[in-house]
């Protein structure tokens, strides 16, 4: 599978990935955070920033024919690249667009390669239960960058937009 980034999504879908047992490749600006992202259990780490045509690398790693799933956390500035590095009969779960929600779609690599563009939004109760669930009996950690307390929103947004983080930002109501 493919992972966008080095944001709360990607690395809470890495460890969900790593529990499956499946092979992820993983993007991302920052060499150090890709060298984090291998510690957390990521095979191949890609900076973006340095491949902007990343497509065809995520498929020469993934063995020539590309990732079965696309995890699409970023939107209309990665979408090409995605259908580019999806396999035959793949599927690119649309869930976010800090990159543009207008995205223009090559229909041909769509159907030439039947691939599948499924939107994700959040999930239903069981679904949460069973993640939980899974949490629990696995006793997998979330990765959490940094907790704000409630007086300190103000410096959380301004890091999540500042993009500096790995993983998840959180606030503690109680400080
Ligand atoms: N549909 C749903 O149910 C659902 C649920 C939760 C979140 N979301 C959405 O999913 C998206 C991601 O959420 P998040 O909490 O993971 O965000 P986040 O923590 O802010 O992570 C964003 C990461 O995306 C990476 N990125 C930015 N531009 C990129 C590009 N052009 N190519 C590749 N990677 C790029 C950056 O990684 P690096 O710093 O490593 O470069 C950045 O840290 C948001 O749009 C959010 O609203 C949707």
């Amino acid at each position: 599978m493919l992972l966008l980034g080095t944001g709360g999504v990607s690395l809470f879908a890495l460890q969900f990935a790593k529990l499956r047992g499946a092979r992820a490749i993983m993007l991302s600006s920052s060499d150090a955070k890709l060298e984090r992202a291998k510690a957390l259990g990521a095979d191949v780490g890609i900076n973006y920033a340095k491949h902007p045509q990343w497509g065809a690398l995520v498929r020469e790693a993934s063995g020539g024919a590309g990732v079965e799933l696309v995890v699409e956390t970023i939107g209309a500035a990665t979408f090409a690249q995605s259908l580019e590095a999806v396999r035959m009969h793949g599927m690119i779960a649309v869930l976010g667009w800090i990159g543009g929600s207008e995205a223009t779609l090559p229909l041909t690599p769509v159907v030439l390669k039947r691939v599948r563009v499924q939107g994700i939004s959040v999930a239903s109760l069981e679904a949460h239960e069973q993640m939980v669930a899974a949490i629990e009996a696995t006793g997998l950690e979330p990765v959490i960058d940094h907790v704000y307390g409630f007086g300190q929103l103000r410096e959380a947004f301004e890091q999540l937009v500042a993009g500096r983080h790995f993983g998840k930002l959180a606030i503690d109501f109680s400080a």
